[in-house]
């Protein structure tokens, strides 16, 4: 969420929305930052705020973010026949409360839990709010290990944001391995030698936001294994499957990376990335109800019983809840599985051809999270940050940043694919990168900075 703060400065030019001429009849000065002192009728004020977003990105188009952009018809119309009502209020909804409990028994058996109808979770606003719960619950379970002086999270410098803001939030230390060479995410090897006895938990991450690469949880959790048997310590993983909790179970059964390793405590998934739905539903599953401490539920009101919750917010739609519920109903373990392996197949194919081009080198192949990231070879007079912004001119929103440290001197793009993202628009895109070619390389001076983009949405 943009703050507003006087950093932030008003946009320049005119203080009052421009209204076409035809909209109204009569002229109309309706200020931008102050709350209009009269009315609109709802033609003119949709039109003016329809107007508004048109300069908006095509959604599409956007290969930066890991976010659905598209639902089919039947999903839309029942997002808007539950746009009003309230996820919290179980007495009111509670078959929407009902939907959400089967969801997560769904996950619970997609995540291979020990016992589906035993495993705690619930639905949240995105993988950030559910993030945070599950790195709540550890902090708990810490505590109530009898934790004492300043608890640390041991994670990958890759993590995405969320775990920075979890770590800052709740005054945890966030200790972070950075990246080595061609270790672009954790090593089992480099979790456990941050890890004492103040260590909450380690997170791992299915797949890394910076690349589409998996961590090696299973890797991981032997090596916790083995510290417990030298030392006792006894950490618990949490998956951080923001993306790929909804992957490899389709496409990668065989990879243990989920409850089936007794030492996953938890795992996130935004069911509003490859769950396929709108923005903002998030998912998390604890292994048994010993690795959500009792302390953190609350009860709220539900049909003159109570009904336990774990929540950040209060208020929120169930739409996406219940469209998350329409997708399992409507594709099933089949559906979801020709869908992901569809957007592999794109992303490993689309990450060859670039790689033919001759100019870029490839880190990532797609074949894990369907996104693969890649840099500008070493000898060449464009950056990553031409080619972002060639593309960009072009329609396409491909990101371009530089990796954190150990690796602050690499930059390279990334591209997501997603459902939505056809052979025929990846077709597209090469080919428009084809013909950005020969620009590219009679450029004398190469961008170094990064054109404007979060990489972690
Ligand atoms: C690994 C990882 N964790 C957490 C998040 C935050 O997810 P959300 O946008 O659902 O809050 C992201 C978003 O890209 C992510 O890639």
């Amino acid at each position: 969420m943009a703050l507003a703060h006087p950093s932030r400065k008003p946009e320049p030019g005119n203080a009052e929305v421009s209204v076409n001429p035809l909209y109204a009849r009569v002229p109309m000065h309706i200020p931008k930052n102050e709350l209009p002192a009269g009315g609109l009728d709802p033609a003119i004020a949709y039109q003016i705020v329809h107007d508004e977003l048109m300069l908006d990105g095509n959604a599409r188009l956007n290969l930066a973010t890991f976010v659905t952009t598209w639902m089919e018809p039947t999903a839309d119309k029942l997002m808007a026949e539950c746009f009003d009502k309230n996820m919290i209020d179980k007495d009111e909804y509670p078959r929407t409360a009902e939907l959400e409990a089967r969801c997560v028994r769904m996950l619970a058996g997609l995540w291979n839990a020990p016992s589906t109808h035993e495993a705690p979770g619930c639905s949240t606003t995105g993988s950030s709010e559910a993030c945070m719960l599950a790195g709540l619950a550890m902090k708990r379970r810490w505590r109530h290990r009898g934790g004492k002086g300043k608890p640390n999270l041991v994670m990958g410098i890759n993590v995405q944001v969320c775990w920075e803001k979890f770590a800052n939030y709740w005054d945890v230390e966030a200790r972070l391995v950075p990246m080595d060479g061609d270790r672009f995410h954790l090593s089992a090897e480099e979790a456990v030698k941050l890890c004492d006895e103040n260590t909450i938990g380690v997170v791992a991450i299915l797949g890394s936001t910076f690349d589409g690469s998996y961590e090696p949880v299973e890797e991981i959790c032997q090596a916790l294994d083995e510290l417990q048997a030298k030392t006792g310590l006894d950490i618990p993983v949490h998956v951080d499957g923001a993306s790929g909790a909804m992957i490899a179970p389709f496409c990668d059964p065989d990879l243990r990376w989920d409850f089936r390793l007794p030492r996953v405590a938890s795992i996130n998934t935004s069911g509003h990335k490859y769950g396929l739905v709108y923005p903002g539903v998030g998912w998390v599953v604890w292994r048994d109800t010993a690795a959500l401490p009792d302390d953190l539920v609350f009860q709220v009101n539900y049909l003159g019983g109570t009904m336990p919750t774990f929540a950040l917010n209060f208020s929120r739609p169930g739409s996406q809840v219940v469209t998350q519920y329409y997708n399992f109903l409507r594709l099933g373990f089949d559906g979801y599985r020709r869908v992901q392996q569809s957007c592999r197949d794109i992303a490993t194919s689309l990450a060859g051809q670039i790689a033919e081009l001759g100019p870029f080198r490839l880190l990532t192949r797609g074949d894990q999270l369907p996104v693969f990231a890649f840099t500008v070879a070493d000898g060449q007079p464009f950056s990553v940050f031409d080619v972002s912004n060639g593309l960009r001119a072009r329609g396409w929103q491909v990101p371009a940043y530089t990796f954190p440290a150990n690796r602050t001197d690499l930059a390279v793009l990334r591209i997501v694919v997603r459902n939505g993202f056809s052979l025929d628009l990846a077709d597209a895109l090469l080919t428009d990168l084809k013909q950005m070619l020969p620009a590219l390389s009679t450029l004398e001076h190469a961008r170094q900075g990064p054109v404007s983009f979060a990489h972690g949405t």
